[in-house]
């Protein structure tokens, strides 16, 4: 399905935001997403509540929730409402099947609790994220203690890790949650769903990016319009 939007920008980040804030119903509890594309999403709805539409948000990270403060998106969380109306969150690659590559922003553990949580789940994404097959590096959540450990299993398994390490290089990113980022290379990932077993088995991981559940994607694209993938 491909819908035209009339945007005053043509950036297809934001088309596909701000198309999926407008999915959003009024008295919504609604999950906030991380990332840039996301990000846009946020601010719409922002606007959106400047009338008498009224939401409540769960954001998925720091800077989620600093963003929807700053837009005056009144918030929420799981403990009190563990059940999300819709939410809507970023992706950095999907394939044919739907299947995902998130934690670009090393917040897919929550993200993944909130998507989980969410009677309905929405990724938005520019066409550039599209592919056959998924072959970016995989985010992994590993709890400090367990790194060595974790990074041999990755090794067993097929993957190439390397530890996240902050801007400046003089030490590892460390998560909302405490924990570090391993970025695994597994080269082109045939059996998304296979490998979403293996690492969720995997002691020392407390969760990973791979997101095989997805059923809507919003995809913007350059010329302005939003191509629509459903599962
Ligand atoms: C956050 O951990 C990620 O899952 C993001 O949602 C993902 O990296 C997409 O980010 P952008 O929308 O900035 O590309």
């Amino acid at each position: 399905m491909s819908i035209e939007r009339n945007l005053t920008g043509n950036h297809a980040k934001q088309i596909a935001g701000e198309y999926a804030a407008h999915l959003v119903n009024d008295g919504d509890i609604v999950g906030l997403g991380t990332g840039s594309t996301t990000a846009y999403a946020i601010k719409e709805l922002g606007q959106m509540i400047k009338t008498d539409f009224k939401i409540l948000g769960v954001p998925t990270s720091h800077q989620s929730r600093f963003l929807a403060i700053e837009c005056g998106i009144p918030l929420t969380s799981l403990d009190e409402h563990p059940l999300l109306d819709i939410s809507i969150d970023g992706s950095d690659q999907v394939d044919k099947k739907l299947n995902v590559i998130k934690g670009g922003g090393g917040a897919h553990m929550l993200e993944k609790i909130i998507a989980q949580s969410s009677k309905r789940y929405v990724i938005v994404v520019d066409d550039e994220k599209l592919t056959d097959h998924l072959n970016y590096s995989v985010a992994v959540e590993v709890l400090p203690i367990a790194l060595s450990f974790v990074r041999e299993r990755l090794k067993i398994i097929g993957g190439k890790p390397v530890l996240r390490s902050a801007v400046r290089k003089d030490g590892p990113v460390i998560t909302d949650h405490g924990n570090f980022i391993v970025d695994v290379d597994f080269g082109v990932i045939d059996f998304p769903e296979k490998l979403e077993v293996e690492l969720s088995c995997c002691t020392g991981v407390m969760e990973h990016g791979i997101f095989s559940f997805v059923n809507e994607v919003y995809v913007g694209t350059k010329n302005g319009k939003i191509e629509v993938l459903r599962r």
